[in-house]
């Protein structure tokens, strides 16, 4: 027989046959899981756009963490929902702040768990920017400004290593931002504190449901004059670049299912740990439709996570961490 000469199909005839060719997999070991931590006792209240993501105060974290554990979860991304906002989001860096006190517990119930705490203002901020705002005597325009920012930035990164937080992931934007930190942590002590850099982070659409979970949206503008244009690939080599340069431990993009291609050239530009941060809007895409019984969810899960780990992703943020857990228990 001489024709087809290449048979590909071959290694595809039986499960076995293509289980031993799989050239991508994913392990427990690459999710984190991220958790809204909130003041209050007893509330465990369902973000509406997020089905099956939770506000919680502090009395509930440990059935919370009992299950995430459970599932052989090792990390997770903490997000603080405060009482009190003011212009410089003061109670992002306080010592009884909601992202403080969760760390303490869950270090004490779970030492073993990785705290990862997002490090950000937009949360804490009156005014919803990630960073300080001052309007322009000139243009009467409002501005973030950069430098300010970044002490704000860095005592929130500080007090949250105090508190016990495994890894610190700066998530503003500013430049500068991993130095800045970098310098406050060692000064501080906490020399080992690896800096998980939110590097290539987009201004997009896809935070919407987020913004919502964590009544960080701005109050007004946007977030363009520091968040990237999606229409931008070569600047990301630029952020990525000074993140290295500044000492970072991790890189990030974000959001990532309409930016594989960049998680692809930041695999293969540089050669730290990849994290790729499935965000909000993905997950509440792919639920909603799920929900409507439109696709099947977990094999339309498995194959987005499949996605970025072929792009080049060593580890995913996903809101499914815990789903796809079980269903890699389950032996799927
Ligand atoms: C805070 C922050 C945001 C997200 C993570 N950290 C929101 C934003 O930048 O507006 C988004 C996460 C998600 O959508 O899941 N800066
Ligand atoms: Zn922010």
């Amino acid at each position: 027989m001489s024709y087809p000469i290449v048979r590909n199909r071959r290694l595809r005839s039986s499960q076995a046959l293509r289980n031993l060719v799989r050239e991508s997999s994913i392990s427990v070991h690459d999710l984190i899981y991220p958790i809204f931590v909130t003041h209050g006792s007893g509330l465990k209240e369902e973000i509406s756009s997020m089905p099956g993501v939770y506000h919680l105060s502090l009395d509930l974290l440990q059935e919370e963490l009992k299950e995430v554990t459970g599932l052989g979860i090792q990390a997770i991304m903490l997000f603080g929902v405060p009482e009190h906002k003011d212009a410089h989001g003061t109670s992002a860096h306080d010592h009884n702040g909601i992202v403080q006190l969760a760390t303490r517990k869950i270090k004490e119930l779970y030492p073993e768990l990785l705290v990862i705490a997002d490090t950000c203002l937009c949360q804490f901020t009156d005014h919803g920017h990630c960073g300080v705002v001052h309007v322009n005597e000139k243009t009467q325009r409002a501005e973030i400004l950069n430098d300010p920012s970044l002490e704000l930035l860095v005592k929130t990164a500080v007090s949250q290593a105090e508190a016990g937080a495994d890894i610190i992931a700066p998530s503003n934007m500013m430049d500068g931002f991993v130095y800045a930190i970098r310098q406050g942590l060692d000064e501080a002590g906490y020399d080992q504190t690896p800096i998980m850099s939110y590097s290539v982070k987009y201004a997009s659409a896809y935070y919407g449901p987020f913004r919502e979970a964590a009544h960080s949206a701005p109050k007004f503008g946007d977030r363009k004059t520091y968040q990237m244009d999606p229409a931008n690939v070569r600047e990301a080599l630029r952020e990525a670049e000074s993140d290295v340069v500044e000492g970072a431990d991790f890189l990030m993009v974000k959001p990532a299912m309409a930016y594989m291609d960049v998680i692809r050239l930041l695999r293969d530009q540089f050669d730290l740990p990849l994290v790729a941060y499935n965000v909000s809007g993905e997950y509440s895409l792919i639920k909603a439709a799920a929900l409507q019984g439109w696709v099947d969810e977990k094999s339309i899960v498995m194959e987005t996570m499949l996605g970025f780990k072929r792009a080049g992703a060593d580890l995913i943020i996903t809101y499914f961490a815990k789903d796809i857990a079980k269903w890699l228990r389950e032996g799927s």
